[in-house]
């Protein structure tokens, strides 16, 4: 169903997904935690649902714009990455320049393509953000507005019972 979400229709998402039903999970790419880690030099891809949340969006495109235009590899199979601290990552370059075929007009860089998937990244981590962020606020208000009118209208009928009970103190002369 998330491929709705991203805008597809019900056929194209039908055949994208073609032997699974909509609701289906995404396969996971490997069979185990074993196999990721082989294909990876020694590292599991993460899990990147959450990433916007604990790294922040600078950071991200340090990393995939940190690879340059010369990848180098050093003995222990690991590439060389301006964007982080330790210079190297398990991660291959996942982008390229011009590896992305669409038919929008945004220019095909690995700095674009970066932008845009960070903007995709952040709105996986918080699909329903913007539905809540614009029914937030009509919520609010009509809540506020019912509950004065309630409180409104209990206090003109229990006024008298409920003044009348509080005492009140004379002067003793
Ligand atoms: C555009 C697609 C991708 C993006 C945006 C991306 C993003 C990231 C990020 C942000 C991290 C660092 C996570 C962290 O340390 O908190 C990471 C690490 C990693 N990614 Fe990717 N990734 C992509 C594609 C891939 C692909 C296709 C693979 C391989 C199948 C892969 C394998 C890995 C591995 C193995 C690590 C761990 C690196 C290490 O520990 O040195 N990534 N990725």
């Amino acid at each position: 169903m998330d491929l709705l979400k991203l805008g597809y229709t019900h056929k194209q998402a039908a055949l994208l997904v073609k032997k699974y039903r909509l609701i289906d999970y995404f396969k996971l790419p490997y069979k185990s935690v074993i196999q990721a880690k082989r294909f990876n030099n020694g590292s599991l891809p993460p899990d990147l649902s959450l990433v916007t949340k604990y790294r922040s969006f600078q950071w991200i495109y340090d990393l995939l714009t940190g690879y340059g235009n010369t990848i180098i590899r050093n003995e222990s199979n690991l590439y060389q990455n301006k964007g982080l601290e330790s210079g190297w990552t398990a991660m291959r370059p996942p982008l390229a320049y011009e590896c992305v075929k669409d038919n929008f007009c945004s220019p095909h860089t690995i700095h674009q393509y970066s932008r845009d998937i960070i903007g995709f990244l952040d709105w996986v981590s918080e699909p329903w953000l913007n539905i809540r962020q614009r029914i937030t606020l009509p919520i609010l208000s009509s809540l506020i507005i019912t509950g004065s009118m309630l409180t409104n209208s209990l206090m003109k009928n229990n006024n008298k019972t409920i003044w009348d009970y509080i005492p009140i103190p004379r002067c003793s002369e």
